[in-house]
């Protein structure tokens, strides 16, 4: 019988301190207007210095397990999709493990950006899928307020801290994850892209390691990607667009969010927007919009979900699922 994937538990962590447009208004040459009419954002997120991506995921994985009613000791995998780890190594998920005593539990990191999460999410699928692992903890986890130049309005403005988390556990029937579209275009590289320790020396670098990105280029290409990952992903899924009740896109832009719903011929009613309280927070954006759904109560059982986001690489993705945390009915 083939296995099923279904999230059982959702959390999230946003650091206390919040930063408005206003508050960023009185520190580079920017405008509370300029920023919502072009990004939606109004305000957000940002860690303390005491706070990493793996303290707050820790916490955003706590929440999942605790919704799940499982014990950390359960978990089979800890995987963590972030490009902000406090160290290039150990893994962000090997100090998560540790940090929820999750000691039967396998560790890495996945590095994909903005679709960390999606990619992150069809590996632990792929994993209880086959039979391999029975619970999996996936977390996204981001603090990019520690790679950004906050003298640059030009994407200073657009991102946030964060973290979310799931726990999947498999099922020998529906509902649960029903497909997947992974794609890559590394011929992109440069259009979005942090520098790292590690690469060639280059005396302009003076060790800072800050995002760069061309924003118009990255916004044309989100558009497009989004939109043909999704169709293609509710098309393996053996679905059509109008059996989606709820597209949950990784939160990067209002924008570029209405954009591909308009394409995909969904109406906003359809469409999850957090994108103003929270900014872009990377691999966390899916997870804590998926979790603020659950817990605004918009999600019920038996409906169909596309989760699809993108970032740096280009990567990109997009997972089709049928709602639905405890058994079948009637099994
Ligand atoms: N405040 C005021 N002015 C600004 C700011 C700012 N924060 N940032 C840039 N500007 C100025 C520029 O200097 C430029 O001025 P100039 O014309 O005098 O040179 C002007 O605004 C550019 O304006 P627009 O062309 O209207 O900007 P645009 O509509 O392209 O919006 C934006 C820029 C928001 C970055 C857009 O290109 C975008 O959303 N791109 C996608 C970027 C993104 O979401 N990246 C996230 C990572 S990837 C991902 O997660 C999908």
């Amino acid at each position: 019988m083939g296995r099923y994937a279904r999230i059982t538990g959702w959390g999230k962590y946003l650091p206390q301190r919040v930063v408005t447009n206003a508050e960023l208004e009185t520190r580079i040459n920017t405008s509370d207007s300029w920023i919502r009419s072009r990004t939606g954002i109004g305000q957000r997120h940002v860690a303390a210095d005491t706070e990493t991506a793996s303290s707050m995921a820790a916490v955003a994985g706590e929440k999942a397990l605790e919704v799940a009613g499982l014990p950390a000791s359960s978990l089979d995998l800890v995987i963590a999709a972030t490009v902000t780890a406090e160290r290039i190594f150990p893994a962000c998920a090997s100090m998560v493990q540790h940090a929820l005593g999750a000691e039967r539990a396998a560790a890495f990191d996945v590095n994909a950006a903005c679709s960390g999460f999606i990619h992150a999410l069809t590996t632990a699928w792929q994993f209880l899928k086959a039979g391999s692992y029975d619970t999996a903890l996936v977390v996204g986890s981001e603090v990019y307020s520690r790679i950004l130049n906050w003298d640059d309005r030009s994407t200073c403005v657009l991102f946030g801290d964060g973290a979310g988390a799931v726990v999947l556990q498999a099922y020998d029937s529906p509902p649960g994850l029903l497909s997947f579209v992974l794609a890559n275009d590394g011929s992109a590289a440069d259009i979005l892209y942090v520098p790292g320790p590690c690469g060639v020396r280059s005396p302009s670098q003076d060790g800072r390691y800050y995002l760069a990105m061309n924003g118009p280029e990255v916004y044309k290409r989100a558009v497009n990607a989004m939109t043909s990952a999704s169709r293609k992903a509710i098309e393996a899924a053996g679905l059509d667009v109008r059996h989606i009740e709820l597209f949950i896109p990784h939160q990067a832009n209002r924008r570029i969010i209405e954009t591909t719903a308009r394409r995909l011929g969904l109406p906003l009613e359809r469409v999850f927007i957090d994108v103003e309280q929270y900014g872009n927070t990377s691999a966390a954006s899916i997870p804590i919009a998926l979790c603020e759904a659950a817990e605004g109560g918009r999600l019920q059982r038996g409906d169909h979900l596309v989760l699809v986001g993108i970032g740096g690489g280009l990567a990109w993705g997009a997972l089709v699922l049928e709602w639905g945390t405890g058994p079948a009915p009637g099994v």
